[in-house]
């Protein structure tokens, strides 16, 4: 698969989580496939943990214990997760005291199978579980193996204060809800992560002030899908209907969120993801114009072009109403940078069904994507009732026509920031050479520029000269 996406996750899988907390004597190797979410999550667990005497360490070999926190989304997302295991298998040879243990969708997906399947593996914990910890591990120490996977209508680990691993120190994550009540037939999520709740935007605004006084610029507020966010006291979105009338009249929903927090921390840079089609209002919209400290850039999968294909993904929309809030948003905020998922063959795709793929991408023209073959997972609506029956070299095939199509796009959109200025927030120095910064701006395009005496966290404004399919290389003005 040739999708940014998976590089991307295979980068945030062996990145190096390291921190130190004083007093702490174990250490505690942890490593994050798949979403954002899971690497937030990651950074609960290691505040979690740190108060048990953890910090963590990049030393596989020098660990205590082990924690893969797993994603489940694609079958080759698991199947990375049992190299993995393998590795620390060998590892345990030489270190036998150390404890396994597996987090996340994996486990939630497998519980107490996993202990069959995998005998390296001492702990399953789910995601809704990560309090349990402290307890499960005990359990271990004492020579058991330990299990929760119980999920929750109300966790959202509000009051936990993640210990920020792998951090730039400009950049960071902050969750607002949790799960998914979507069922999009293809999707293994709503079954792994559970009934979408939000956090109370009280506790958000205080981990948003934290960031910020510890120097970080930018803040992404995470969600299954962020449009979907409503806070009225706690418990399940479905509910809602049967709370108090207070509860209803001061309810918070996504729009008013972004408007919050950009108000109230105006130099703060926010970004969020994922949109779904189905929940993205045009307050969220409007919320966006408002503000110039919120980044002009939606992710807004679409899955397929097509609207037969939508409703046997069980998205709730068409084509044509996705392609309204396209026109919405242009209207709205033309300067706005968009980007898709897309799944090829799907149960059931046809030819047609694939070119309404091809020409919903030609309407679009998007700055980025993210492209996926379809991939089987047990348990889900489409594994129950549909036919997996686009054969492989045809999903390859047309999952080559999008990328290269999205390619072109790609390079169109980066194409029209040649010759213009654009601020951006310095993350570091560019991989390539360390006499460059790298940095994104709004529109979330990677701007390399030489360096002067600038430093990481900076805003600055770069005049774009030339560009690649992927970044921008400018100047500082
Ligand atoms: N709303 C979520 C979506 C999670 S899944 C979010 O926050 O991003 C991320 C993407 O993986 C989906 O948009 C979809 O394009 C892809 N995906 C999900 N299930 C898949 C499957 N069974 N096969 C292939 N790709 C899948
Ligand atoms: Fe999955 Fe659809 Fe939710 S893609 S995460 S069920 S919005």
């Amino acid at each position: 698969m040739g999708s940014e996406k998976v590089i991307e996750e295979k980068k945030q899988g062996q990145a190096l989580l390291t921190n130190y907390i004083n007093g702490n004597t174990k250490k505690l190797y942890i490593e994050s496939y798949g979403c954002q979410m899971n690497l937030n999550d990651s950074e609960i667990v290691a505040s979690i943990l740190s108060e048990q005497g953890y910090n963590t360490t990049h030393l596989l070999e020098e660990a205590d214990l082990v924690l893969v926190n797993t994603c489940s989304i694609r079958e080759k997302a698991e199947q990375t997760v049992r190299k993995r295991l393998e590795k620390y298998n060998a590892v345990k040879k030489i270190n036998p005291t150390m404890k396994v243990g597996v987090l996340g969708c994996m486990a939630e997906r497998l519980k107490a199978k996993f202990l069959e399947e995998e005998k390296i593996v001492d702990l399953v914990v789910g995601p809704d579980a990560y309090r349990d910890l402290p307890n499960l591990l005990a359990e271990v120490n004492e020579g058991r193996d330990a299990v929760n996977v119980i999920l929750s209508k109300e966790e959202t680990y509000g009051d936990v204060s993640p210990v920020r691993l792998n951090s730039n120190g400009v950049s960071a994550f902050v969750s607002i809800t949790r799960g998914c009540d979507n069922m999009c037939t293809f999707c293994v999520v709503p079954f792994t992560r559970g009934r979408e709740r939000s956090r109370d935007p009280k506790s958000i605004l205080e981990e948003i002030k934290q960031l910020d006084q510890k120097g970080y610029k930018e803040v992404t507020l995470l969600g299954q899908n962020v449009d979907s966010y409503l806070w009225y006291g706690g418990g399940l979105k479905k509910d809602f209907k049967n709370a108090s009338e207070i509860a209803k009249a001061t309810a918070v929903d996504f729009a008013q969120l972004l408007d919050l927090a950009a108000t109230e921390f105006p130099k703060t840079r926010f970004r969020f993801s994922t949109s779904n089609p189905q929940d993205m209002s045009l307050d969220v919209i409007h919320t966006m114009a408002k503000h110039e400290n919120i980044c002009k850039y939606i992710h807004l999968p679409v899955q397929s072009g097509s609207t037969s294909v939508l409703e046997r993904m069980n998205r709730q929309h068409t084509r044509e109403e996705y392609m309204e809030l396209i026109d919405n948003i242009r209207k709205i905020l033309p300067e706005c940078a968009l980007s898709q998922d897309m799944i090829t063959g799907f149960c059931g795709e046809t030819e047609e069904e694939h070119q309404d793929t091809l020409s919903l991408m030609e309407y679009v023209k998007y700055d980025f994507g993210f492209m996926f073959a379809y991939s089987e997972r047990p348990g889900t609506p489409a594994a129950k009732k549909m036919e997996d029956d686009v054969p492989n070299h045809v999903k390859k095939r047309r999952l080559n026509e999008i990328i290269q199509l999205q390619q072109k796009h790609g390079l169109y959109r980066m194409e029209q920031f040649v010759g213009k200025t654009v601020e951006v927030l310095i993350e570091g120095s560019s991989k390539k050479s360390d006499l460059h910064w790298k940095g994104r701006n709004s529109q979330n395009a990677v701007v390399v520029f030489p360096k002067g005496n600038e430093q990481v966290g900076d805003f600055v404004n770069v005049f774009v000269e030339d560009c690649t399919s992927a970044t921008l290389i400018g100047k500082k003005i």
